[in-house]
């Protein structure tokens, strides 16, 4: 980290900007009914900054009325829990299956959203469709061939991709850290540079982001974390990989009480220096080790959640957030960190019925103090 810190250069400071400064120059722009208005929704609170909300959602989310509406009313962006990933898009070796993505964008593109694409390569949901094929094409084409299929199917639609997910694992023993999976197996690291050309050829003009679940925490793991990610991004700038965005998954835990708010602060930092957008891809917060008493627990995670916003929207490269489910029903917590006494999970702006938390009010807050986004990163980029 301090070899990182030595070759900050100095306009990093100014695009970073405090945001107790920019946000209260920002805030006098807003518009009057956007101010007073506690009815406008996430989607335009984030606009009125620059920037954009949005949320997973899956087939079970697109099948309940109240959940569709509440997507419809609070986001801009929409982008698949599961359903464009591998094992989705490739049941067989013969053919693609895109029918359920297709029904979440056809869901995203009659109400007017934004789609982001997640993730053209994860480690995570692979089948042996992938072994076969690499059995007989190789591994190389394999991959190239997956991505340019996928994108040519949502060229005018997904205007975002997750091109590589989750290619750091703070454990792993190699120098770089990067995850043993089978495409490091296959293609040594070079992997990743192959997935985001392909996916530049077959898209030119989408917005390219590697998304890892990068975390804003103090111990030694997430510090190695953050630093081997920089690593590996400053390794593809110099090689030319077109790589445009670090997505920063936002997966919190809300039971700890060591977020480390200058590291964090100057990872933006430095991941904004590369000239690279940041997008919160995957908000939630796990309520794990929280009280049981419900309106204490929902305050903590809102708390947790309000602290890390407020620093990661003073970065002014960030240009989208995205939370990971937006009602407690559909969050994806109660998968990787239920609770121990087995009470529902309570990790997302809306309860299992589709009631306000205080974590949507966090949210909501956190715009609102958040300093103007960079605006070229929004009209250059889809
Ligand atoms: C998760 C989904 O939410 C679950 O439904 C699925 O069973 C496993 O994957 N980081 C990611 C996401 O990039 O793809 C993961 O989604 C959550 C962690």
């Amino acid at each position: 980290m301090e070899i990182m810190e030595n070759i900050l250069p100095a306009k990093i400071n100014r695009r970073c900007a405090l945001r107790s400064v920019a946000g209260a120059a920002a805030s006098l722009a807003l518009p009057s009914a956007i101010q007073a208005g506690q009815n406008a929704s996430l989607a335009t609170l984030a606009a009125a900054r620059g920037m954009r909300f949005g949320s997973a959602m899956s087939l079970k989310g697109l099948a309940q009325a109240g959940y569709r509406d509440l997507i419809n009313r609070e986001c801009a962006i929409i982008v698949c829990e599961n359903e464009m990933k591998w094992l989705f898009l490739r049941p067989t070796a013969k053919a693609f299956d895109f029918a359920k993505a297709d029904q979440i964008v056809s869901f995203a593109k009659s109400t007017g959203k934004r789609v982001r694409g997640h993730t053209l390569l994860f480690h995570q949901g692979l089948n042996a469709v992938w072994d076969d094929l690499c059995a007989r094409n190789g591994a190389e084409p394999t991959l190239t061939g997956h991505i340019a299929a996928t994108i040519a199917h949502y060229k005018h639609t997904v205007h975002s991709w997750d091109v590589v997910n989750e290619p750091i694992d703070p454990k792993s023993s190699r120098p770089d850290r990067l995850r043993n999976s089978p495409f490091l197996e296959s293609m040594g690291e070079k992997y990743v540079d192959i997935a985001f050309h392909a996916a530049r050829d077959a898209d030119p003009s989408a917005t390219l982001a590697l998304n890892d679940w990068v975390a804003p925490y103090k111990p030694k793991y997430f510090q190695n974390h953050r630093e081997s990610l920089l690593r590996l991004l400053e390794r593809m700038r110099r090689d030319g990989t077109p790589v445009d965005a670090l997505g920063v998954q936002g997966h919190l835990d809300a039971s700890r009480s060591d977020f480390d708010e200058k590291a964090w602060s100057r990872f933006l930092a430095q991941v904004a220096g590369m000239g690279l957008h940041i997008l919160v891809t995957e908000l939630d917060v796990a309520d794990r080790g929280l009280t049981p008493e419900i309106i204490a627990r929902d305050q903590i995670v809102a708390g947790h959640a309000k602290s890390y916003l407020d620093v990661t929207l003073a970065c002014r490269n960030v240009t989208d957030v995205l939370t990971w489910g937006l009602s407690d029903r559909f969050s994806a917590v109660r998968l990787y960190l239920p609770r121990h006494d087995k009470l529902p999970n309570r990790s997302a702006p809306y309860d299992a019925d589709n009631r306000s938390k205080p974590l949507r009010e966090a949210i909501a807050s956190a715009f609102r103090h958040a300093p103007r986004q960079e605006r070229q990163v929004l009209e250059q980029k889809g």
